[in-house]
Formats: C-alpha cells, structure tokens, sequence
C-alpha cells in the first residue's frame, strides 16, 4: 500500500507537491518548511551548494535564491528531468547518494530534506560518510527529515503519514539517533532541532 502511494506521489508531481503542502502545514507552510534547514548558514552566492537526493527541485528552488554554485543530486531521471525544468539556475547530476562522482572537499555546504528515511541503514551509513568525503573541511552538512514525536499528539498524524506513504526504512529512521551516527562518523554536531512535535528534525553537523 505504502509503496503504491509513494511510487504514485513520485509519478504525479502534482500529488508529492500536495502531500507535502498538507504535511508542512504543521510547520507553518511550505515555505517555511523548506528553508528550516537554511536558518543560521551563511550562503553566499559562490558557496558550492550541494542538494542531495534533490527530487525534483523543491529545496533547491530556495538554495538558489542564495547561491550561483548549486548542483542537485537525484538517482531518479524522471526527478531529475522536472528539476532541470523548474529550477534552470542548478546544475544536476544523476548519481546515487552512497557513491558520489565528485572529488573530496567539493562542497562548503551539502543539504538534504526528505529524503533519508528513504535508506536501508547501511546505506545511510555510507551516504553519510560520502557526504562528509565531499565536503570541505568546515564545510557544513544540513538535513531536515522525520523524527519520533515528543509531543504523543502527533503519532496518529506521522504514523498514519509513514502508513500510507512511507517504507520500513522511515520506521527505522525515527529510531536512528542521527546526531550520534553523525559524530561517530566525524560530524561536529552544531545543532540539533525539533519541530511540529518533535515529528521532524533539523540537524546542521559540521566537518
Ligand atoms: C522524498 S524525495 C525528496 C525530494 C526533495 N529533496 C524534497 O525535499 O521534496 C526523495 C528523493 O531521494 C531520491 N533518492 C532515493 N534514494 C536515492 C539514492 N540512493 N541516491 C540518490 N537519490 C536517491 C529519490 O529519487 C527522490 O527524488
């Protein structure tokens, strides 16, 4: 069932656009949503911007807003070939996460929303370690995503959220301490932020 609305959500943009408006709504719009992870960073507008596993350009959209060097990231053509369309100003590259072709130190900021409940464990532990590879030293690594909610007024919603369009690998996320995964792998974890309930969480790790 879940994986029929993914596989749905991700054929009609219209539909993950829609679902993901609604979900935002517990942040305070879309909008807000999608630069929750920018707050605080310093962007210039020759900052090398990576946007990881970047779908079909909904976060770079806004990255863009601040730099000229952004590169969006996605394993998906068919992502990759709307976000060419809707946000001209990235370059993009059609690569998987766990093995990216950039060298080391290439980038002073790398982001990612949404998108690592969508990995096995192992393959998140790889991605984290490539992201950190392709990062300059100082550079900073950013991600929004779900997290178990603090507040118990907010299972009904994420679990019913994870139920119909989300995989086991969302459940195992909510269990994953990033923070820890993050340190164990050589991040300085700067900041580490909850929000709508505790059921998203924002993370900015340093290298
Ligand atoms: C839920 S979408 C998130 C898209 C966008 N970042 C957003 O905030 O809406 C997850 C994206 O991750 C991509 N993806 C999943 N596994 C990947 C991998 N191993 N390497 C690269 N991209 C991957 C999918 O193709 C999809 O575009």
């Amino acid at each position: 069932m879940a994986t029929i609305l993914r596989d749905l959500s991700y054929r009609y943009q219209w539909l993950y656009d829609g679902i993901s408006r609604v979900a935002a709504i517990s942040v305070g719009g879309e909008a807000r949503f999608r630069q929750l992870a920018l707050k605080g960073l310093t962007i210039h507008s020759d900052t090398q911007v990576l946007d990881l596993c970047c779908g079909s350009g909904q976060s770079t959209q806004f990255l863009v807003k601040y730099s000229q060097n952004v590169t969006g990231l996605d394993a998906s053509p068919r992502s990759l070939q709307r976000a060419r369309q809707n946000v001209p100003e990235a370059a993009y590259v059609e690569a998987f996460a766990e093995k990216m072709p950039f060298t080391d130190n290439s980038f002073d900021v790398v982001h990612t929303s949404a998108a690592l409940h969508e990995m096995q464990s192992e393959q998140l532990q790889q991605i984290i370690q490539e992201v950190y590879r392709v990062l300059k030293p100082g550079g900073v690594f950013t991600l929004v995503d779900f997290h178990a909610p603090t507040n118990p007024i907010f299972w009904p919603g994420v679990s019913l959220f994870l139920l119909l369009f989300e995989t086991e690998t969302a459940w195992q996320l909510i269990k994953t301490d990033l923070p820890v995964l993050l340190s164990e792998i050589g991040f300085n974890v700067d900041q580490s932020t909850l929000y709508a309930g505790g059921s998203l969480q924002v993370i900015q790790a340093k290298k």
